[in-house]
């Protein structure tokens, strides 16, 4: 039997990446006593209170078909929530309720690119970006970011890997892997480049909530470049609901017009218990989430502070996220060398930087969803490695 092209494009995209997670939870599931810290999955409950609401909505009769483009409700939740945090009024037109940020950079990404065109995109980048941009047919250009400036992406790095067909700058902010944070004066000049050559700019904001000391911003946020860009999120980070798949695209008017028809087939709609949920949350202050924010917050300096002494490795602070990119060049081995010795002497899993892209070469990406204790005996073990390999 023949298949499609996309089935071919996708292919080794995906499970070369996991090899050191994959046998870390192969060897944890023999019984092995592994620290995990390759999984951005948040260890912490959602809020009792939406818990608490499934249940409720669900005996409410809120299990019928919605419609694809998401209700009134919850549209109108969304957006509120960005016309506060812009100062902007946004419509609930312009908002497309959908499961999880994945499936909306996914279906944005369809909306928006195709063969013959370019996606730029700062290197390290989040593991599912090339497979979204293969699923299109577009072709991707990395742009390097370097550890030495924090892994901002530059206006004048941008600038050099503009392409004649490039269409989209997709941008990731809070950062997985780096942690970087783009401050609103950065996006600004960077919004100059992408308005001079007519850019999109889709902006994946799902840690945007996570922000440590650094004020968040976003190009939807900036008047100049609202119309030419969709952010995508959802509650899986900011409110430890990953499972939930509650998430959204926001664009303007035009966009989800155009957005919309996709949804449809793809999905038939949405859940309208899940819609509940979210427009709850959305319109809803929870203490628990302040308090996972300062868990981070606090697990990330721990982790920082337990790696100041090891030979050759340098662990900066992240602005934001949950993630931690730990420099290990200066100990000669690879990231991925590095986290196979880590796996196999000291049960110790991390991502290899490499995973995350060219600019990630040298690096281990370690999760911050393990408690402080746990956290702070993976940088022992890193420790003890580094000190070996000195
Ligand atoms: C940068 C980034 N985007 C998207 C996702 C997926 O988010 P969601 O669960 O909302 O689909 C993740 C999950 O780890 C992520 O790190």
């Amino acid at each position: 039997m023949r298949y499609a092209a996309i089935t071919d494009r996708l292919q080794g995209l995906g499970s070369d990446k996991w090899a050191v997670h994959i046998e870390g939870k192969r060897r944890q599931a023999a019984g092995r006593d592994m620290i995990m810290l390759s999984i951005g999955e948040p260890d912490f409950h959602p809020p009792a209170s939406l818990v608490g609401m499934i249940d409720e909505r669900i005996r409410a009769g809120r299990t019928r078909y919605s419609n694809g483009r998401g209700e009134p409700e919850v549209l109108k939740a969304i957006a509120a929530h960005y016309t506060t945090r812009s100062g902007h009024h946004v419509s609930p037109d312009q908002v497309t309720f959908l499961p999880g940020t994945q499936t909306a950079l996914f279906a944005a990404m369809m909306t928006i690119a195709e063969a013959g065109c370019d996606i730029l995109m700062p290197d390290p980048y989040y593991a599912t970006y090339e497979g979204v941009i293969a699923a299109s047919g577009a072709r991707f250009v990395p742009i390097r970011t370097l550890p030495e400036d924090g892994f901002h992406l530059t206006p004048k790095e941008l600038l050099a890997h503009v392409t004649p067909n490039a269409r989209v700058l997709l941008l990731n902010t809070p950062n997985n892997p780096t942690g970087a944070v783009l401050s609103a004066a950065e996006i600004a000049a960077i919004g100059e480049v992408c308005r001079a050559h007519d850019l999109w700019i889709l902006c994946d904001e799902v840690y945007a909530d996570l922000t440590f000391g650094v004020p968040f911003a976003s190009p939807f946020d900036n008047p100049q470049l609202r119309a030419r860009t969709i952010v995508v999120s959802s509650l899986s980070k900011s409110h430890a609901m990953p499972g939930f798949r509650c998430g959204w695209a926001i664009g303007s008017q035009e966009f989800s017009d155009r957005l919309l028809p996709l949804a449809e087939t793809m999905l038939f709609g949405s859940q309208p218990f899940l819609e509940d949920v979210t427009a709850h949350a959305l319109t809803h202050h929870f203490p628990e989430i302040d308090a996972m924010r300062e868990a981070y917050r606090d697990r990330a300096r721990a982790f920082v502070s337990g790696l100041s002494n090891a030979p050759g490795i340098v662990a900066r602070m992240p602005e934001g996220g949950m993630f931690i990119m730990v420099d290990v060049r200066r100990t000669g081995l690879s990231g991925e060398a590095f986290a196979t010795r880590l796996l196999d002497e000291e049960n110790v899993v991390t991502m290899p930087g490499e995973s995350f892209g060219e600019g990630g070469a040298g690096h281990l990406r370690v999760a911050l969803t393990v408690d402080e204790a746990a956290l702070a005996e993976a940088a022992t073990r890193i420790v003890n490695l580094a000190r070996r390999l000195h």
